[in-house]
């Protein structure tokens, strides 16, 4: 079995991951953290993980510059994390997050990675080093900017210890 690792502009590789995406959270579904997952929101990159061939993982990365407390603050957004069902529970998500943070501090700009999840896939994100964040999110949504609590926020200190007060996404979720 052989194990391929690209990561690719979220653009070009949206054609490649869409059948995974779409498998995972079928178009109509209402899933929050199905965001950037659809034919008109990319991420910046996305992450594929291959096994013999074939895609068993996507996750997508989002760069973007958000404000912390009012100051700007560069967060590599992490989103869209996804193993396809039948290849659950052999280590391609750790691979898959792992490649991410990997990209996100080989850049050396990213002030922390920011991710949303469900109260379930926390710990996933826990034992990986992640923490929950523990201040406020707000983020456009319909239109408008509103505080986001739909999902849990996860953060990943890299060049800053992001801690408190109020992230603004600066546009939608990822
Ligand atoms: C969350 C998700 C991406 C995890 O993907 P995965 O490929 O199963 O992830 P891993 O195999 O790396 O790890 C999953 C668990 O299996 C365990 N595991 C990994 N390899 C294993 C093996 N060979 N045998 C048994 N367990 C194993 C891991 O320890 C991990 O458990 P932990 O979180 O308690 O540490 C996957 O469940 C998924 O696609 N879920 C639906 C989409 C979703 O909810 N995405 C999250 C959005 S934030």
């Amino acid at each position: 079995m052989s194990i391929e690792i690209d990561i690719l502009s979220g653009d070009a590789a949206w054609p490649m991951a869409r059948p995974l995406l779409e498998t995972v959270w079928p178009p109509g579904a209402k899933a929050p953290h199905r965001r950037g997952t659809s034919d008109d929101e990319h991420p910046t990159l996305r992450v594929l993980i291959e096994s013999s061939g074939e895609l068993v993982c996507h996750v997508g990365i989002t760069i973007r510059i958000v404000t912390w407390n009012g100051r700007k603050c560069q967060v590599g957004g992490i989103g869209g994390l996804a193993t396809r069902p039948d290849g659950r529970r052999r280590g391609y998500g750790s691979l898959a997050l792992t490649a991410a943070v990997q990209t996100l501090r080989d850049h050396e700009a990213i002030d922390c990675g920011l991710a949303f999840c469900d109260e379930t896939q926390a710990a996933f994100f826990e034992a990986r080093g992640w923490q929950r964040y523990d201040g406020a999110i707000v983020a456009e949504q319909s239109g408008s900017k509103a505080p986001y609590d739909e999902l849990v926020p996860m953060q990943l200190d890299l060049r800053r210890k992001v801690r408190g007060g109020t992230l603004d996404l600066c546009g939608s979720p990822w």
